[in-house]
């Protein structure tokens, strides 16, 4: 049977790098974005290299939107084999930790962390054993990584995300379900911004491994270019 996935926030960037690799590695991929636009057009690139691709509307910052987005692709597909929760904001690169805006530390919140829960949380009901969930984290949030003040709402997200990923692991482990959080790297789009050294293929490489060749029993790990790093 066909194997299928979901990317999020997969209009450019890391998550269109993912879906493309995915949908070369012969998978029905599902390519979620916030904007109609640039997701059907992301998609409709993807089509047009004979892949099998659709696009979802999807705004994880939106449960709403989320839970249309599932009632879309449940009407499509019987069983979803890989989740890759991508989609990220970064909007605070010169905020101090003594200033940020609650409404940007919320924004950011719901964005990165709580949007890639109710993703999950959503989804699972098409996710049967063998199924792999991939969480797009950062070192940033790496709490290892001792003192930082860079972007202290965009790196506690990421903390969250990562703490996400270890209670999803445990959860889902008697079901076969795997569950890792990656770090991309440095990455050349737009939020890497200039300066960055990685290309999106290196940026990507780690969560493609994870859907599908990395071991089914690794699950609960933090990891960058395959090899797994400390949280
Ligand atoms: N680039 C790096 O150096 C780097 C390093 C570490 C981790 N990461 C992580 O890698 C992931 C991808 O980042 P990127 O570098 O590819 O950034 P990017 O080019 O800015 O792409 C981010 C993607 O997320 C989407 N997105 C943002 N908010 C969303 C929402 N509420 N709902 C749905 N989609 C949303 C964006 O959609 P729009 O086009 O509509 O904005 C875009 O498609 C992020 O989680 C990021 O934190 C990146």
């Amino acid at each position: 049977m066909m194997k299928t996935a979901l990317v999020t926030g997969a209009n450019k960037g890391i998550g269109l790098e993912i879906a493309k690799e995915l949908c070369e590695k012969g998978f029905n991929v599902f390519l979620a974005a916030r904007n109609p636009h640039l997701g059907s057009e992301a998609a409709s690139y993807l089509v047009r290299q004979k892949y099998l691709c659709t696009f979802v509307p999807m705004d994880v910052a939106d449960s709403a939107s989320i839970r249309e987005a599932f009632r879309f692709v449940s009407s499509k597909i019987q069983h979803l084999d890989v989740l890759v929760n991508n989609a990220g904001i970064l909007l605070d690169h010169s905020q101090s930790i003594l200033t940020t805006p609650e409404s940007l530390i919320l924004t950011t919140l719901q964005t990165n962390a709580v949007g890639a829960l109710l993703v999950a949380q959503t989804f699972l009901p098409l996710m049967q054993r063998g199924g792999r969930i991939i969480n797009v984290s950062s070192s940033g949030g790496q709490i290892s990584r001792g003192a930082s003040t860079f972007a202290p709402a965009y790196c506690i997200s990421k903390t969250t995300m990562n703490a996400i990923t270890l209670q999803l692991a445990s959860e889902l482990a008697p079901q076969g379900i795997a569950v890792n959080a990656m770090c991309p790297g440095w990455v050349q789009t737009e939020m890497g911004g200039a300066g960055a050294q990685r290309t999106v293929q290196q940026g990507a490489d780690t969560a493609v491994w994870l859907a599908t060749e990395a071991p089914q029993a690794l699950t609960g790990k933090f990891l960058q270019d395959r090899k797994e790093i400390v949280w």
